[in-house]
């Protein structure tokens, strides 16, 4: 039977009360599918977004993290910090902080190594920018980014990530990559994986889509054989909508 993860990406929204509630909701709709369903949600909500989703099987995790363990990196938090909290998940290499804040492949691969070290699963985002697809260089430029970013990493490290293939010019734009051009891009990802370590790794490794997904278009997108899932925004934050896109992936099992 084919894995999913429907994971939803809150970038910087919802105060705790508002996420607290939101846990909440989320688990009494009891999924069929909840252990196959997680929110990365802002670093202050973690602890309130942990303890509604308690017991529901449904993971929860954060959007970003420091690589080195403690030390002098004013505003960073660290990998222990989240394993503290029991985090399951953490977003690493989001377009949005590679754009917005300095994140590069190098530290992208750092972070890897030490959440897997710490046996939290690290979703791994890559993704061109619509000049790049425009020029046909998407291949090349995501294939350079999974060499770099999976650079050192065992077949056993690397085994633990989740992908997940963020076009940039499909985030927050509307403009939804069709399910043939994300299909084509998580298949060929899967052949990046199989030639950096073997097929085997590759077939089982979870690869999900993220750009613009939603209710309306998730089912489509989903029943893609190379596409494992979602990493939702704007969709993720309103409850009706993420549950749609966790039923439709319930759907397909
Ligand atoms: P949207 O679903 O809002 O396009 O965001 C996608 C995304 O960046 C998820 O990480």
């Amino acid at each position: 039977m084919k894995k999913f993860l429907i994971a939803g990406n809150w970038k910087m929204n919802k105060l705790t009360a508002e996420a607290a509630a939101f846990a909440k909701e989320l688990k009494a709709k009891n999924f069929s599918n909840a252990d196959e369903v997680a929110v990365l949600v802002p670093f202050t909500q973690l602890t309130a977004v942990g303890e509604g989703l308690a017991g529901s099987g449904i993971g929860f995790g954060a959007q970003n993290v420091h690589f080195e363990k403690s030390g002098a990196f004013t505003g960073e938090i660290s990998v222990p910090m989240l394993e503290e909290i029991g985090v399951n998940y953490c977003i690493v290499g989001h377009s949005e902080r590679r754009e917005y804040f300095g994140e590069t492949d190098e530290t992208v691969n750092a972070k890897l190594k030490a959440l897997i070290e710490a046996g939290i699963t690290p979703i791994l985002c890559v993704g061109e920018s619509l000049a790049v697809r425009e020029a046909q260089g998407e291949q090349t430029f995501v294939a350079g980014q999974l060499v770099a970013d999976f650079n050192g990493l065992t077949r056993e490290g690397a085994g633990k990530v989740v992908i997940a293939y963020e076009p940039i010019w499909a985030i927050g734009t509307g403009k939804t990559a069709t399910p043939e051009q994300a299909e084509e891009m998580c298949a060929f990802i899967r052949g990046v994986i199989g030639g950096l370590y073997d097929n085997d790794l590759a077939d089982k490794m979870l690869i999900l889509y993220g750009g613009s997904m939603k209710a309306s278009n998730a089912a489509d997108l989903l029943a893609k054989p190379d596409i494992n899932g979602g990493l939702i925004g704007g969709a993720s934050l309103k409850i009706d909508d993420f549950s749609a896109i966790v039923d439709a992936a319930a759907q397909l099992k």
